[in-house]
């Protein structure tokens, strides 16, 4: 069997066509016309007002939290099982990232920990949708309510994925998407945030673009980003969203033939297939090996990369990153499932290319390292 990549996007539709009208068009800068349409479109489909797209879903995340304008020192709460753009975008605003634990069985954040750490100096609470599986949203809108909080919500891997009958991303006072190539819509790198608030959607606009003023370029009041989408990347996303649903179907059957073949061997803990209010999408499937396999997830990536298999790590928690502890933050925290799901973690190949034999053969494979046990 060839190599088979944890990754490989699907770019077989209007992508070339697409591409090949900037080219013909001299569109290429974030001035061209696929960028108002991806933006229009991309928003539309997760039932938001306004779409800002931006370079990638850690620009998004930075604008997001910046736009709120939250005093120095406000505290935001998210789940320390997540990826460092989250709390990077946090303290990079001059504010402190308030960290929860993981729920063992969705890898999402634990709802029962999030109102005790909520404190007068508490702003918002970003949520963080984990790897196919939205977070449980209701309850925390009804605390975010109790305690006038704003959400930010990180769909940044959930396009085409719905909490009950609403998309996600249409959740958070400002929520954001990642376009990197794993996910199900792909503009190479690129970002989108999306808001229903037309003061944040201004702002948020000229943040991306260095806040040059609208009455006088080149003056400026505040410091700004150059976080702007090209035309290029936007004709791709064009192309992309065009296959969402068919993305999603793949990406579910996928899902489904993994559990298939892997819900009898011993000793791993597979994705929940759904919960109450949504079917699993998968955007990767995550594997996590349960205390009796006598070792842990990096071994086994290692025997399955000998058999030209491409994995990756689960996430690795933000209260035991080298960064944050150097700056004095989570002195003494633990959260004992990040902690386990990020050392027996690891998900396998989960792209869009991926036909029936290769899922076969990762299927095999995994069996026989467990059967060696
Ligand atoms: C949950 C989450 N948030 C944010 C990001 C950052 O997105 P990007 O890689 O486009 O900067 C990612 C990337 O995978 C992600 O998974």
């Amino acid at each position: 069997m060839n190599f088979i990549p944890v990754n490989e996007p699907l770019l077989n539709g209007n992508e070339k066509k697409y591409l090949n009208e900037c080219i013909d068009t001299g569109w290429i800068s974030s001035e061209g016309p696929f960028i108002q349409r991806f933006e229009e479109e991309f928003s539309q489909r997760v039932n938001r007002k306004h779409g800002i797209s931006v370079s990638n879903g850690t620009a998004a995340l930075e604008i997001a939290v910046r736009a709120f304008e939250f005093k120095k020192g406000s505290e935001i709460i998210l789940p320390t099982f997540t990826i460092i753009s989250c709390a990077a975008a946090i303290v990079r605003n001059g504010c402190v990232p308030v960290l929860v634990d993981s729920d063992p069985m969705t890898w999402n954040m634990d709802l029962s920990q999030i109102e005790a750490k909520i404190t007068p100096k508490t702003k918002a609470i970003m949520i963080v949708h984990i790897y196919g599986l939205p977070v449980d949203i209701n309850p925390i809108l009804e605390l975010a309510q109790k305690y006038n909080l704003k959400i930010i919500e990180d769909a940044a891997q959930m396009h085409g994925q719905d909490y009950y009958n609403d998309p996600c991303g249409s959740f958070g006072d400002i929520s954001i998407f990642s376009f990197y190539p794993n996910k199900h819509v792909t503009t190479g790198e690129g970002g989108m945030i999306v808001t229903n608030d037309e003061k944040l959607a201004e702002r948020c606009r000229s943040l991306r673009n260095l806040c040059f003023k609208k009455e006088r370029r080149f003056i400026h009041d505040e410091l700004g980003f150059n976080y702007r989408m090209t035309n290029l990347q936007a004709a791709l996303g064009m192309a992309q969203l065009e296959r969402l649903d068919e993305f999603v179907e793949k990406k579910r059957w996928m899902g489904k033939k993994y559990t298939e073949l892997l819900s009898d061997v011993k000793g791993i803990q597979l994705p929940l297939p759904k919960t109450k209010y949504a079917d699993n999408i998968y955007w990767v499937y995550g594997i996590v090996l349960n205390e009796e396999v006598p070792f842990d997830a990096e071994f086994m990536m290692k025997k399955l990369a000998q058999n030209n298999i491409g994995t990756r790590p689960f996430f690795w928690p933000m209260h035991e990153q080298p960064v944050f502890k150097n700056m004095g933050l989570f002195k003494e925290e633990r959260y004992p499932v990040a902690e386990k799901i990020a050392r027996r973690g690891f998900y396998i190949p989960s792209g869009l290319a991926l036909d029936t034999n290769q899922i076969e053969f990762v299927a095999e494979t995994i069996k026989a390292i467990l059967k060696e046990i």
